[in-house]
């Protein structure tokens, strides 16, 4: 290979290691689950998840699954009416997909109330607050609570 064609290769692959490199990244961080799972909310929060332990919303999901009526939608694949508001993160990045799967997502657990906890589980703990701040302390309830109507 002559030295000038070398070189035009070697900016070639440089130019694409440049391009796609940093999409990889990105790609990579998009992958990263945003849930983490109430068992990693235990470990710095014990009195709550010692408190959560009797809480109705554990019971979230185990209340319906057996339902004739969530038998039949997840026979369609319509499941998802429900469980928007009866798993933790259905639909979304690292929650709940299927009992199977996810079970520690099968009910509304921490982060169906605080919303998805890995910022918060990463962010440093100093006088900036940002602990604080990566995680919503007051859940909005009424996502799931207000407009409600059974029929069956
Ligand atoms: C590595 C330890 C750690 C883990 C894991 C952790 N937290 Fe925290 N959390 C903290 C600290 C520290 C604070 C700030 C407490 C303080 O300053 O009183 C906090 C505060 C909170 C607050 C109150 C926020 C506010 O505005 O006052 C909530 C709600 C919370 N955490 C929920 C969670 C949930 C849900 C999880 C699991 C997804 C979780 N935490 C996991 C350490 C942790
Ligand atoms: C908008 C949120 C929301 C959706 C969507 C939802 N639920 Fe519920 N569900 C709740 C809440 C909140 C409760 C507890 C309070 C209450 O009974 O109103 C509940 C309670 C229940 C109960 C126990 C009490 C009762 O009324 O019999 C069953 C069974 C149930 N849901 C089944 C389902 C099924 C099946 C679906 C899907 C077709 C579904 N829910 C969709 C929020 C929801
Ligand atoms: C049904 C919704 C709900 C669920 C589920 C839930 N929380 Fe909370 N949590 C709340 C509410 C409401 C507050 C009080 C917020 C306020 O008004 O300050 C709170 C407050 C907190 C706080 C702030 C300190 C305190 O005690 O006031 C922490 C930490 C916390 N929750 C952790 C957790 C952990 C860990 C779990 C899972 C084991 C969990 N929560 C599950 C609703 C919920
Ligand atoms: C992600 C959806 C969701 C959120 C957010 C949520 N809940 Fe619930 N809640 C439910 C479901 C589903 C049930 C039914 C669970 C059961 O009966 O076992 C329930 C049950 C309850 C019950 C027991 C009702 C009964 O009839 O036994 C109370 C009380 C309650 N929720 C209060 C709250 C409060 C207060 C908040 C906000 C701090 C909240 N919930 C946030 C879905 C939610």
């Amino acid at each position: 290979m002559k030295p000038v064609v070398r070189e035009i290769m070697i900016c070639i692959i440089l130019g694409f290691l440049l391009v796609f490199f940093p999409l990889d990244i990105a790609q990579t961080v998009k992958d990263t689950p945003s849930y983490v799972g109430g068992g990693t909310c235990a470990s710095c929060h014990k009195t709550q998840s010692e408190s959560f332990k009797t809480n109705a919303h554990n019971n979230a999901y185990s209340i319906i699954k057996n339902t004739e009526r969530y038998v039949k939608l997840k026979q369609n694949g319509e499941e998802g009416s429900c469980l928007r508001c009866h798993a933790t993160g259905y639909g979304e990045n690292g929650g709940f997909t299927d009992e199977e799967t996810s079970p520690e997502f099968a009910k509304v657990g921490c982060e169906g109330c605080h919303g998805p906890g890995r910022e918060h589980v990463a962010a440093k703990s100093d006088d900036t607050g940002q602990k604080r701040k990566s995680i919503q302390r007051k859940p909005d309830c009424g996502k799931c609570h207000l407009i409600h109507s059974h029929n069956g």
